[in-house]
């Protein structure tokens, strides 16, 4: 017989729990973040903004909108902010909506070498509905070449363009995109997704004022409920608000939007600057260490949350290694990396992130351990001695930091 959804609640915690991940867009949303998402306000509808809705029985309701709204303009220095987007990739098409028409040509960072899906991927609503152009990282260093991209920029003329992304381990230099953006005349937005965290908690630098529009989900390194925030200038406020309602989206889920509020708020105390700093120093200790186990990271490390790993030299795949690390309980994603020859499907590489680990505790020492636990399965994918003793270890790990 299935099981019943609430029995696989419970073993999605145990996996939790008796697992180590390191899935870089993932995070432990704290218990009073993942009450309120399951709390009665999941029971409103609310069309409309705080004091303009279509329903009645919102004076509740806007006053925690109100507040989110508050939270997220001020922890990241915004004249404007829009709580409602449901999540990440909805919040990249309003802004699109709000700012362009279908067939105007924009710039974004291609997939293949970090950006997201929705900074232009032919696959996606937006690489279909307008002329993106995309720029990468250059092949031997792995970095973004800002040289390059204003070359392009002044090519194409773009009437925006994306910055950000889902798979750069390196800080985004904001004011020399804004410097861009300015002499070809174009909007510039800053999709923050993965490193709102670091952005709140001070260990990267602010997106405004060199970005007209910056985007960001609140469930990574932020920490919060799945969802999303734009944020923007003054200017731009009407026809991004105009966009999101009525132009894309109906009702706000007005739990998330409460739980979005909570998010913002803690992010802007200084236990979350720890805990910022903390993410970063972990990635950083488990690159030094996977390097001296012979790793090779693509732009030779990182300054952020998340390690590209290219395992080329450990001649194994990123299907494979994700498959046996998934093995032994140490959870992964296979990535492609720049200028990888290979299928998205078995590609050369994988993505490695910290915030999960550190948000259960973990410090430096720990990192080295899993550095070494991710060695001894890379190097022996295929020896079942090997994976039994890693699976120990990950067990002995795992407990000493209980997911709370
Ligand atoms: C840079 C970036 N933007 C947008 C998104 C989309 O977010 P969501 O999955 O919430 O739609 C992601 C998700 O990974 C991302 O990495």
């Amino acid at each position: 017989m299935a099981k019943s959804i609430s029995q696989l609640i419970k073993d999605e915690a145990k996996r939790q729990q008796n697992t180590l991940s390191l899935i870089a867009s993932e995070n432990i949303a704290p218990k009073e973040i993942r009450e309120t998402t399951g709390s009665v306000l999941m029971n409103k509808y609310s069309e409309g903004y705080p004091g303009k809705r279509y329903y009645g029985g919102n004076e509740i309701i806007d006053q925690i909108e109100v507040m989110a709204q508050a939270a997220a303009k001020k922890l990241f220095g915004a004249e404007h902010a829009n709580v409602q987007p449901y999540s990440g990739s909805p919040a990249n098409i309003a802004v699109y909506t709000a700012l362009l028409q279908f067939g105007d040509t924009v710039m974004g960072m291609s997939l293949p070498h970090g950006g997201h899906l929705t900074h232009g991927h032919k696959v996606n609503f937006s690489g279909k509905a307008y002329k993106f152009i995309q720029y990468g990282v250059d092949p031997e260093t792995g970095l973004l070449n800002y040289d390059e991209i204003e070359t392009q920029a002044k090519i194409f003329k773009p009437k925006l363009i994306v910055c950000g992304a889902t798979a750069y381990p390196r800080e985004i230099d904001f004011g020399r995109f804004g410097k861009i953006a300015k002499k070809v005349g174009a909007y510039l937005l800053a999709d923050i997704s993965h490193i709102a965290g670091l952005v709140a908690g001070g260990v990267h630098p602010q997106p405004f004022p060199h970005a007209d529009v910056v985007t960001t989900t609140t469930h990574k390194t932020l920490r919060g409920p799945r969802g999303a925030v734009i944020l923007c200038k003054n200017s731009l406020a009407e026809a991004i608000d105009k966009a999101v309602f009525p132009g894309l989206q109906g009702g706000p889920h007005d739990n998330i939007t409460a739980a979005k509020a909570i998010c913002l708020q803690i992010a802007a105390k200084p236990e979350f600057k720890r805990y910022a700093a903390q993410v970063v120093a972990n990635a950083k200790a488990l690159a030094t260490s996977l390097q001296k186990l012979g790793f090779t990271l693509v732009t030779g490390g990182t300054d952020n949350h998340m390690l590209l790993v290219d395992l080329t030299s450990k001649n194994i795949t990123g299907m494979k290694a994700e498959r046996a690390l998934e093995k032994v309980g140490i959870i992964t994603n296979k990535n492609m990396i720049p200028g990888d020859l290979r299928s998205p499907f078995d590609p050369s590489g994988m993505r490695l992130g910290t915030s999960i680990l550190t948000s259960r505790g973990m410090g430096e020492r720990e990192m080295q351990e899993v550095a070494m636990m991710i060695a001894k399965v890379v190097d022996k994918p295929t020896s079942s001695a090997v994976l039994s003793a890693v699976k120990k270890e990950v067990a002995v790990l795992t407990k000493k930091f209980p997911i709370k």
